[in-house]
């Protein structure tokens, strides 16, 4: 009996836009959403493009596609590259693959399960009420802003179990860094040479600082005399062994804490930012999730937040990587060493999944829950968003003391337009309202 061998098939790509690389990598850089936007209007919802730092890379609006990257196997479809640890360090999640991701995840895990939830909504309930104490009656104001101290300070002091000089420390450091960090996230970083007053000279600098004060949070934890029972995030990596019996690095929990802060702070902003940016301008569901808060409900308030991330998805798309010589993705043939884009923000206006897209409107979710291959704004499959059920908790109790605390003004002005931080994308005017304390 002779072997047959049986060859791969051919390359079948997506179609492509002809635009010369340079130019796609410039608009890719300053307008993604409009570039990706544009491009599916005049090639379909599954098409090819070239950018500089990434090279080839197939862009799916489709969600049956989607859900074919993720649900295939980590060793089929990788981690992309470059990626986010670029900023992080090779000690981040984001920096692993294959079972050095698995095991790092399975680290994580603990503190972001839905059981751990109820003992954080203390915290973010504390810093709601701390934070709206400086809100203007009246007047319009940014939510934003305020939504970005809560969510960092909630990272702070739930996962990371900072206090005192040390919480106050990051929460100086990590703002400026966060927001300079994302806008180089999409550039190219010199090999070495770029001064101290470079971008990427800040950056370091920033580093350096940064790592002086988890020094600092690494030497406090140590010497609680409750250290064995801690359950913060930075307790639980100090403690972690490995299946061989080694520890976490320094190093590698810097990195990590820093993804987590970096990963979860501003995200999590913007969709909130988002949320009042759509709720002034919906006044029925405004009265109804008002109501519902006053009255310990929360199904409603749970639908609108399903509903802002479908509808003001902030992080757009979500990246693998080919590694067998070619992967079949539906009718195409993709080959290795291409990244595939799955582009979230247009699967979330699908109208055969989702009826009427442009419409806000969260009560589609009360009869039945969306698919979780269609809604998708923490991705997919085994790099799906660590922090989905925390982000999730997080939004709810901002909104409920929000809603419980004060009366929101409703606006007939035109929706605010979006607004790209590099990473996540925002309300260009940070979600502004006019509130009167109830
Ligand atoms: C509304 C808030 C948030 C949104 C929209 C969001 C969205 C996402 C998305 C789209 C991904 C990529 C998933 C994929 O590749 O399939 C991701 C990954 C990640 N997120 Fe979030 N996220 C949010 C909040 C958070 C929070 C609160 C944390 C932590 C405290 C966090 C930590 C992470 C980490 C560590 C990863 C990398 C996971 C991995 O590579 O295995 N995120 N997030």
């Amino acid at each position: 009996m002779s072997d047959v061998v049986t060859a791969p098939p051919a390359v079948r790509l997506p179609p492509a836009t002809q635009m010369p690389k340079l130019l796609q990598g410039i608009f890719f850089a300053v307008s993604r959403r409009w570039m990706i936007q544009r491009l599916a209007r005049r090639l379909g919802n599954v098409f090819t493009v070239n950018i500089p730092i990434y090279g080839r890379v197939v862009v799916v609006g489709d969600w049956r596609l989607a859900k074919q990257v993720f649900t295939t196997s980590p060793e089929e479809l990788g981690n992309i590259q470059p990626n986010l640890s670029r900023l992080f360090g090779s000690g981040s999640v984001f920096a692993l693959d294959g079972d050095d991701h698995r095991r790092r995840r399975r680290l994580l895990a603990p503190p972001f399960h839905g059981k751990s939830m109820k003992n954080y909504e203390r915290i973010i309930e504390e810093e709601t009420l701390r934070e709206a104490t400086g809100w203007p009656e009246g007047t319009p104001f940014a939510t934003l802003p305020s939504m970005m101290h809560i969510t960092l300070n909630a990272i702070l002091r739930a996962v990371f179990g900072a206090e005192g000089a040390e919480l106050d420390e990051l929460r100086r450091l990590i703002p400026p860094w966060v927001t300079l960090g994302s806008r180089m996230a999409a550039l190219p970083k010199p090999e070495r040479n770029y001064g101290r007053f470079s971008p990427w000279g800040r950056l370091d600098e920033w580093r350096r600082q940064y790592d002086v004060v988890v020094d600092k949070l690494i030497d406090a934890e140590r010497a609680d005399p409750h250290f064995d029972e801690r359950t913060d995030v930075l307790a639980l990596m100090l403690r972690s062994t490995y299946e061989d019996g080694s520890a976490m690095s320094r190093k590698d929990i810097g990195d990590e804490l820093l993804t987590l802060l970096a990963a979860g702070h501003e995200t999590t902003a913007s969709t909130l930012g988002w949320a009042f940016e759509r709720l002034s301008r919906h006044p029925d569901i405004l009265d109804a999730l008002v109501e519902e808060a006053d009255n310990d409900g929360s199904e409603l308030r749970q639908a609108t937040i399903l509903e802002v991330q479908r509808a003001r998805t902030v992080i757009d798309f979500a990246a693998r990587r080919v590694y067998p010589p070619v992967f079949q993705l539906g009718e195409w043939v993709i080959p290795r060493g291409d990244s595939i884009i799955i582009s979230i923000a247009q699967i979330h206006n699908d109208a055969s999944v989702f009826a009427e897209p442009e419409r806000f409107d969260p009560r589609r979710y009360i009869d039945g829950k969306p698919s979780s291959f269609a809604w998708i704004p923490f991705g997919g499959g085994t790099r799906r968003c660590v922090g989905a059920a925390f982000a999730n908790m997080e939004m709810d109790v901002v909104l409920r003391t929000v809603l419980r605390n004060f009366t929101i003004e409703t606006t007939t002005e035109p929706g605010e337009r979006w607004h790209s931080r590099g990473v996540a994308f925002t309300p260009k005017d940070g979600g502004r309202i006019v509130v009167h304390r109830r």
